[in-house]
């Protein structure tokens, strides 16, 4: 299978806990290629506190690592970011201040580890009048869902996007992100699929999750996570 979109990726060196250098991050490129990526976004974290970088940062440690990405046998390449949802960097990306995906119609938010903040819906509402899908980053993470699936369902009911890493189909996580991204997959909430990649090496967790989901719902469901479901993000449109 070719033509696949990964809209989640940390190959950009040295801006985040991703690739450690430029050959790290070509590397990881080279593998996601190798199992049918021909699209990859890079979205380094945008996270004050942790990484506190800004939209000038991420933009020029992209431009430093171009000259590798234009060699052959890589992926084509864009930079977006991963922008956890507090209110500094929700006021940025409100502003015109975040890196929306190419095209500037969806945006990927990463969130507190065990809850949605109570704002979440009036943010999203904001999201949307602004002209972005809000796409959220690896819901089976999210402690809060563990218990219920309610949240989620609520926030895909009102509009919003929900990406699946890949790796947590086979326990990268631990066993409480595995049954979770196993239910949310059986309800259908996601729209697309990702690597989350950190290192080469990661890439080999993909590979096997694209082989599980093709054996437990068929070769059609991993067209729509990893091709159509991605590229009716980048459009702006939920999937069907
Ligand atoms: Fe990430």
């Amino acid at each position: 299978m070719r033509g696949w979109v990964d809209l989640h990726c940390h190959f950009i060196a040295g801006i985040d806990d991703g690739a450690r250098t430029e050959d790290e991050g070509v590397r990881m490129l080279e593998a996601l290629y190798a199992i049918g990526f021909d699209h990859v976004v890079a979205t380094p974290h945008m996270r004050p506190g942790m990484f506190d970088n800004q939209k000038r940062d991420l933009t020029e440690a992209y431009a430093r690592m171009a000259p590798r990405l234009a060699q052959s046998g890589l992926p084509a390449t864009d930079l977006s970011s991963e922008h956890y949802f507090d209110d500094v960097v929700f006021s940025r990306i409100v502003a015109g201040e975040g890196l929306p995906y190419p095209g500037k119609k969806a945006v990927l938010l990463e969130f507190y580890a065990v809850d949605f903040p109570q704002a979440v819906d009036r943010c999203f509402s904001a999201l949307r009048r602004a002209g972005l899908l809000p796409v959220i980053a690896h819901p089976e993470r999210y402690q809060c869902l563990w218990r219920s699936l309610e949240p989620l369902e609520r926030l895909v009911d009102g509009g919003a996007a929900a990406l699946l890493d890949a790796a947590a189909l086979v326990g990268k996580y631990g066993s409480q992100p595995q049954r979770a991204a196993e239910a949310i997959l059986e309800l259908g909430l996601y729209h697309a699929a990702c690597s989350d990649a950190h290192r080469p090496d990661d890439v080999k967790d993909v590979a096997r999750a694209i082989k599980r989901i093709e054996k437990l719902y068929g070769a059609d469901e991993c067209e729509a996570l990893f091709g159509s479901g991605p590229k009716a993000l980048l459009d702006g449109q939920l999937p069907d």
